[in-house]
């Protein structure tokens, strides 16, 4: 069977087309409306949350947490190294400096040990500690059971950047609900997609309040154009949020594919030497993507071999993000590196994992890894 097979597509279908055409039928195609009202207490009440607020994108979500913490060109946060850029960028989107923090080399998610390290360094520096903004990597929660008390012990409150872990649970507790701000993202290649869009998730009234506020332009209710502030463009459109409801209404399913997904490579690469699964332990994940990682001594291949085979054979596999403290813009960044993120992004490589994929699909990527495998015995 011909086509590319893509990391993680969009799973969107005939449910999310109808509630799309009910939404446009309703008159209601504005950054406003009942599906933006609905999909906010849908998802408050999934992940356990008093409030949520509707934005276009994770990152514009990350943004606002940090603006309605008051973080701002005085301030330093601690950036896991090992994520997807926009965790770093709205750190500097309000003027401050991200330090940026190696990985449990196991699981790739922050390593506390560091983090507890950092913050009791604090008064040291020009620039004050304002927050902890940790990442629940491809959908794996971070060990909050160690983090959580190392924040509250410093004061420091903590940023959860929930983004691809929408579904996931640690503890009990769904993903997103852990800081004292969460973020998720609906872009098209995660778990559920708005096509773009995102949403802060807190227990505090007043920061709903301030995100809601900056969201909507800042502006004042009131016949005139009035603005107390420089606010942004960044509530989501009603139309998006029929989508992200239909999108809530299949997420158990979706869920349960990509479980589905993981469990058929844990069993392909079982008896092959050298390989393990990122967040292989973790049994309460959304499983978002399923990363190999090569120990290329064992395997007698590498993670970029693989890469470069499957994509020959139209399949899309990449490699870990690349860790943010070797990215030009965060050159002379501040950092406590101990090389964990660097060995991971040189043998982790992702693999298709969409709740998408057909059986076919997922059969032609596993008979590609086959083929790979046998021609170097
Ligand atoms: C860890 C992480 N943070 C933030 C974002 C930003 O989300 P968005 O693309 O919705 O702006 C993403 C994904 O795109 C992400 O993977």
């Amino acid at each position: 069977m011909a086509g590319r097979i893509c990391l993680s597509a969009p799973d969107v279908g005939q449910l999310e087309e109808a509630h799309v055409l009910a939404a446009m039928r309703s008159g209601w195609a504005a950054p406003v409306g009942p599906d933006v009202d609905a999909f906010e207490s849908e998802v408050a009440q999934r992940v356990g949350v008093a409030h949520a607020v509707a934005v276009n994108s994770g990152t514009a979500a990350l943004h606002l947490a940090l603006l309605a913490l008051g973080i701002g060109p005085r301030h330093r946060v601690l950036v896991p190294t090992l994520t997807f850029v926009a965790t770093a960028n709205v750190v500097r989107y309000v003027g401050a400096e991200p330090v940026f923090v190696d990985c449990d080399p196991h699981t790739g998610n922050v390593d506390a040990r560091l983090v507890a390290e950092l913050v009791t360094k604090r008064g040291h520096h020009a620039r004050e500690l304002a927050a902890v903004l940790a990442v629940d990597l491809y959908g794996s929660c971070v060990e909050y059971r160690s983090l959580l008390p190392i924040c509250e012990a410093a004061g420091v409150p903590l940023v959860e950047d929930a983004a691809e872990a929408f579904g996931s649970v640690y503890d009990g507790r769904a993903a997103g609900s852990f800081g004292r701000v969460g973020a998720l993202s609906f872009n098209g290649n995660k778990i559920i997609t708005t096509s773009g869009g995102g949403m802060l998730l807190t227990d505090d009234a007043a920061i709903a309040a301030r995100a809601r506020h900056l969201a909507g332009q800042a502006r004042v209710p009131s016949r005139q154009f009035d603005h107390t502030e420089v606010g942004y463009n960044y509530r989501l459109s009603n139309l998006l949020a029929a989508v992200g409801r239909a999108q809530l209404r299949r997420a158990p399913e979706m869920l349960s594919r990509r479980r589905e997904i993981r469990d058929g490579y844990a069993k392909l690469f079982a008896a092959v030497p050298g390989i393990r699964l990122l967040g292989a332990e973790d049994k309460h994940g959304n499983c978002w993507l399923t990363t190999i990682v090569v120990d290329s001594r064992l395997a007698g291949w590498t993670a970029g071999a693989l890469g470069a085979y499957l994509e020959l054979h139209d399949i899309e596999a990449r490699p870990l993000f690349k860790p943010l403290h070797l990215l030009a813009p965060y050159a002379g960044a501040d950092r406590l590196i101990t090389g964990s993120a660097e060995r991971l992004f040189d043998t982790g490589l992702a693999l298709p994992s969409g709740s998408v994929l057909s059986d076919e699909q997922i059969d032609r990527v596993h008979g590609t890894i086959s083929k790979f495998l046998e021609d170097r015995r």
